[in-house]
């Protein structure tokens, strides 16, 4: 069983290699089960909820569901944990992307995944489903727009026309998510709502909305050191409204920065995050974070630190939490997250792609 997986898996032509060497049995020992459980609450839990039940912030899909499991171990889970998907509160974690595990980290977290559900792998293969994505798109529309949104940009459901993971998803997984739902959320089986040809409509709409494209890693950027933390060190403070005394609305961060007050902006998402997009000025300071690191060099003055997410609330409530606990007086959160900021158009720092660097 196992040889022939491995091998499978090593003749895909993959986007982002899972080092083909790598032991995917699921036999890990009680030590490695508990290493794999440690990473996942540090790095996980936040969204996907202690117990991989998902749903616990910002939408983030059960990580427990068989029929995901089956079909997205190892590759599509590999690189959904390694790269993220665009625009959503899934960030990549790999070091490739500036974020905190290695290529091993990440295949004990899908081993233990696999293994936590006893989930036997199911291959799919690489055809192509023939479909009419014109056809597929009316289909989409009549059944899947509720949770998926119009564009599949994700409302309440993931983002399905999201480019990282139609990239890495193939024709078939998308079928089998569609044909057997998933098991315990909301996600339905269409098999007796939908023909076999409507559903391969869906999925040729589905796969119409991307293909070829590929991501790109980043020139990761150097972190800025502590006596760059504070933006305008010599300014006056800011005067912030907050709702329930800790949201502060994103267009007086925008009036802060342009009146040039004195802040701190802390980009609590992962690493990788930071290094694709920031506010600029921010300084990254993610969730995961060990917590007597976080206030390490944050003045406890009356400085304001203000802290964002994408989600828009879980990792930046958790970081400032802990900073209010440690007796910081002027701690705020963003109220929009990072991802609506740049629905406003308001200003950021992008990486740069390394394949544009010159
Ligand atoms: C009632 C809400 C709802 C509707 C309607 C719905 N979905 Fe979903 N869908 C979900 C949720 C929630 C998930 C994530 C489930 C989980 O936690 O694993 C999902 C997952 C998926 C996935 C897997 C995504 C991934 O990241 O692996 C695909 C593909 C998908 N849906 C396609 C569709 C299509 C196509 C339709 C219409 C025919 C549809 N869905 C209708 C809620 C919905
Ligand atoms: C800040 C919240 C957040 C954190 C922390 C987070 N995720 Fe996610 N995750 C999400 C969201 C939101 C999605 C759905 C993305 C979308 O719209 O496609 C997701 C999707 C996924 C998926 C795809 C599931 C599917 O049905 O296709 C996997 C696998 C996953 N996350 C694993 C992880 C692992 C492992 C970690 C820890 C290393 C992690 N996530 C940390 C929010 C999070």
């Amino acid at each position: 069983m196992r040889t022939p997986l491995l091998l499978l898996i090593c003749l895909l032509v993959l986007i982002v290699s899972t080092p083909c060497k790598a032991d995917l049995s699921l036999t890990l020992d009680d030590k490695e089960m508990a290493q794999a459980d440690a990473m996942y609450q540090q790095y996980c839990s936040l969204c996907h909820g202690k117990d991989r039940e998902g749903y616990k912030a910002d939408h983030a899909p059960s990580l427990k569901s068989e029929s995901m499991l089956s079909t997205a171990y190892p590759q599509l889970l590999f690189d959904t944990i390694s790269w993220g998907r665009v625009n959503s509160a899934m960030d990549g974690y790999s070091k490739e992307a500036g974020g905190p595990l290695s290529d091993a980290d990440i295949i004990l977290l899908i081993r233990w995944l696999a293994q936590k559900e006893r989930i036997s792998p199911i291959e799919l293969g690489e055809a192509s489903v023939q479909g009419n994505a014109l056809n597929g798109k009316v289909i989409y529309s009549e059944n899947c727009v509720s949770c998926h949104g119009v564009n599949g940009e994700g409302v309440t459901a993931p983002a399905i026309a999201d480019q990282l993971f139609l990239s890495s998803a193939t024709d078939n997984y998308l079928k089998h998510a569609i044909v057997y739902g998933r098991e315990g959320t909301p996600m339905q089986s269409f098999s007796n709502k939908l023909h076999d040809e409507e559903i391969n409509d869906i999925v040729a709409y589905l796969r119409s909305q991307a293909s070829g494209w590929r991501p790109t890693p980043l020139e990761l950027a150097k972190w800025p050191e502590p006596e760059e933390f504070v933006i305008n060190p010599k300014g006056s403070n800011p005067t912030f409204n907050l709702r329930d005394g800790r949201y502060v609305p994103a267009k007086e961060v925008v009036q802060a920065l342009e009146s040039n007050n004195k802040l701190i902006i802390l980009d609590t998402r992962p690493g990788s995050a930071w290094q694709r997009i920031h506010i600029p000025g921010a300084v990254p300071m993610p969730y995961y974070r060990d917590k007597s690191r976080i206030a390490e060099y944050l003045p406890n003055d009356d400085t304001w630190i203000v802290a964002y997410c994408a989600c828009p609330h879980a990792a930046s409530d958790s970081v400032v939490n802990h900073l209010r606990s440690l007796g910081y007086k002027n701690t705020a959160v963003i109220d929009e997250g990072i991802l609506k900021w740049i629905e406003m158009g308001l200003p950021v720092e992008a990486g740069k792609d390394k394949a544009n660097k010159k």
